[in-house]
């Protein structure tokens, strides 16, 4: 499918910081309900070296993401994980979670500081990348030999739109359930009911724009070297027929 890069409100600076927070909250709220948490750590064993502490570098970490909900599988399995929030827009009071530090200054995922150590990772944020700024983010962790994991929650295919279809209805649901409770988040959902609908445009034009495998490995043909591997393709999981496109990149050990 080729991709589109139509409009999206939790693109826009101007869109006020109370609403894209109930937006990301919702996404954090639903991975809770959906278990794609444990397919994207069994993902993510793959960068870890076992037996050793790991650090995260989480970019475009919205209200924490599915990440405190990765260190805890990660921490089932015996790795002892800690996760440092970045995102262009902090939310701090988010994700509260004893492994997990937030940085309140904005980090633009282009732009990552050399300073700023760790697994980097990206949760359903690659698709706000228009290719080449995509692929720079790629690039910057490929020449700096830092592993980068990937992962969209939507499909990268004409099915994703029928999947979205359900999208306001699960807001209207899941909304009581984001943690920590704020009172913008019921505001918003059923005083003046426009996050359903805004969350609702911004998922299909999400599902519009996600990368699908064979974009992904366009971006990183440029990108190879002897010590560095590149592991793309679609999680499969239960009630997804195609599957989650997802992207590792790995220095050798
Ligand atoms: C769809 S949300 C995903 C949030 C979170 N990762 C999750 O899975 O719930 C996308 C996030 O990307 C952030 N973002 C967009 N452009 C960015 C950039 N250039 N640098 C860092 N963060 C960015 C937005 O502020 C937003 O929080």
């Amino acid at each position: 499918m080729r991709r589109l890069h139509l409009f999206e409100f939790g693109d826009q600076p101007w869109f006020p910081r109370l609403l894209r927070d109930v937006e990301t909250a919702y996404l954090a709220t639903a991975y809770r309900f959906i278990g794609l948490s444990r397919l994207w750590a069994e993902k993510i064993l793959a960068v870890l070296a076992a037996g050793e502490p790991a650090e995260f570098l989480d970019l475009c970490s919205g209200s924490g993401g599915p990440m405190p909900l990765i260190l805890d599988e990660l921490a089932a399995r015996g790795y002892k994980a800690h996760a440092t929030l970045t995102d262009l827009y902090p939310n701090p009071k988010s994700a509260p979670h004893p492994r997990v530090t937030w940085l309140k200054e904005p980090v633009d995922a282009t732009q990552v500081a050399p300073n700023l150590a760790g697994v980097r990772t990206m949760f359903s944020a690659f698709h706000h990348f228009r290719p080449l700024r995509a692929k720079a983010i790629l690039a910057d962790a490929f020449n700096k030999r830092r592993a980068i994991c990937i992962f969209e929650s939507g499909l990268g295919s004409l099915r994703a739109a029928f999947v979205t279809l359900l999208i306001p209805v699960n807001v209207l649901l899941l909304m009581p359930f984001a943690r920590p409770f704020r009172w913008s988040y019921f505001a918003f959902t059923y005083l003046i009911p426009i996050m359903p609908l805004i969350i609702f445009s911004d998922g299909i034009v999400s599902a519009l724009r996600i990368y699908s495998p064979e974009q992904m490995q366009e971006l990183t043909k440029d990108l190879q070297a002897a010590d560095y591997a590149w592991e793309i393709g679609r999680i499969r999981a239960r009630g997804i027929p195609d599957g989650l496109p997802y992207l590792i990149g790995m220095p050798s050990r």
